[in-house]
């Protein structure tokens, strides 16, 4: 499905030595000249290995999905900046570039708009599912665990025309499973696709309408949506991301691979931040809006308290889609008010910390969750939400590095080395010896 990118430009090499052991190591360079000491040679050399917690400083593999250059801003699916895709583009031609490498046809793009709309529906023993689950689970999980799930309902022996065809699949399920696990929250009767409305629309409906009314999509906030999952669609080596590669390499299934990465997005320290971003403004908010003693608190370091929506493991300057979502929820709270509030204080506290010598000091801008959850909450998605949201703008990002994994032809199962501190050797004691 996805083009071929496993190449190994060799540019230059780097001599080590350690206890009179030598290797040469050849650096190679991607496509934007970054460049990295490829150590596959090294322990069976020197008999080192690398160590490197959080893998900050780790090319997992090489990719030719998304590239992202965090000090000046930069994002990019397959090439194209994330700023015209988000002005240009909808989130299914997203998804068709993301997974096949390039731009759709407008053939192409019409046929894959009809095939995600006929694979909407779960199959109807899915609804047994949902209602085995706790009513006041979290979405997540729930989605988690239907993803899992669906893996029964395909077992065909894996070839890439099933590849494809359960890539499809989730894509068109998702938004269907998503507002399923919500309308489960909250005990109401869950309401089946509608196949003449667009990606973001046929959500919206299944979220906020019922038998008894049905829901009229305001075309400004299905914009938002579709915009928000375009900006979520990829982001290469994140932790979800990795952790979906991570399964994969096992070769284990798309659906069991997909429904790993949402459990690693649900972490507050991933696609929960939007949450918390949004717990924090109605705290502040409710606390009477003085965002000076909240920074100060953000910054104290015998305080556990940290600005959600701020920092970035690899943007060290503004994210450009944060920039991107800063001018849509000025557009979204205008048309639909509300929120405006947690938007003031959003808006203060970014001023405040790119003036604040902490902040600066340690790279901290706003995130794509800072202004994200402010707009989920004018569009009155509901707060345990947000996450799944993030999941279904995800999902593209996910399956085109998983296809681009099971497409490379050298990619072996990911198993990371150690440095052990436990005990050393020790006799076992007896039980009856021990105290
Ligand atoms: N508020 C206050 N201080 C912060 C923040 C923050 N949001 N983020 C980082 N810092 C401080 C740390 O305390 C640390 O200070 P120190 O050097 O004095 O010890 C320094 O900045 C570096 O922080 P790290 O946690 O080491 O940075 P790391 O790259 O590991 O973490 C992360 C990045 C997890 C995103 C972090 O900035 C954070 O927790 N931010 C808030 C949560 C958040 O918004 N997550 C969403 C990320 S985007 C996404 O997943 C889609």
């Amino acid at each position: 499905m996805a083009p071929e990118t496993r190449t190994k430009p060799i540019q230059d090499q780097i001599d080590l030595e350690f206890e009179g052991k030598r290797v040469t190591l050849p650096v190679v360079k991607g496509s934007e000249a970054e460049a990295a000491i490829d150590i596959a040679k090294l322990r069976s050399s020197t008999g080192l290995i690398t160590l490197d917690p959080g893998y900050g400083n780790t090319g997992s593999c090489y990719s030719g999905i998304t590239f992202i250059d965090g000090e000046k801003g930069i994002l990019r699916y397959r090439g194209y900046p994330i700023e015209q895709l988000a002005e240009r583009s909808s989130f299914l031609e997203v998804a068709w570039l993301l997974i096949q490498g390039e731009l759709p046809s407008q053939s192409q793009l019409a046929n894959f708009q009809q095939l995600i709309v006929r694979h909407t529906m779960l199959h109807e023993d899915m609804r047994r599912f949902f209602t085995a689950l706790p009513k006041d689970a979290h979405p997540m999980p729930v989605c988690a665990a239907a993803i899992g799930a669906l893996a029964t309902f395909y077992q065909r022996q894996e070839d890439e025309q099933f590849r494809h065809d359960v890539a499809v699949r989730l894509i068109a399920k998702m938004p269907t499973i998503a507002a399923w696990s919500y309308k489960h929250s909250i005990g109401q009767p869950v309401l089946y696709p509608r196949n003449d409305l667009p990606y973001a629309s046929n959500f919206l409906r299944m979220m906020f309408g019922t038998p008894c009314e049905d829901y009229v999509v305001d075309p400004v906030v299905a914009k938002a949506l579709d915009l928000l999952l375009i900006l979520h669609a990829d982001h290469e080596q994140n932790c979800s991301t990795s952790t979906v590669r991570m399964v994969g390499s096992s070769r284990a299934n798309l659906f069991a691979s997909i429904s790993a990465g949402i459990s690693a997005l649900w972490g507050p320290l991933h696609g929960g931040a939007n949450q918390e971003v949004i717990e924090m403004l109605e705290a502040i908010e409710a606390e009477g809006g003085n965002v000076d003693r909240f920074m100060q608190r953000a910054k104290d370091k015998n305080d556990t308290t940290r600005l959600m929506g701020f920092g970035h493991r690899v943007y060290k300057s503004y994210d450009p889609r944060a920039a991107i979502l800063k001018r849509t929820c000025k557009e979204v709270i205008g048309r639909v008010g509300g929120s405006s509030r947690l938007l003031e204080i959003a808006i203060k506290l970014e001023e405040i910390a790119l003036r604040d010598e902490y902040f600066v000091s340690r790279k901290l801008y706003p995130n794509v969750d800072f202004y994200s959850g402010v707009i989920y909450k004018a569009i009155g998605i509901p707060v345990n939400m947000f996450t799944v949201l993030f999941a279904i703008g995800r999902l593209p990002g996910w399956i085109a590095h998983w296809m681009e994994l099971r497409n490379d032809p050298a990619s072996k199962i990911n198993r990371p080395r150690q440095i052990y501190t436990g005990p050393k050797e020790r006799p076992y004691v007896a039980l009856e010896a021990r105290r």
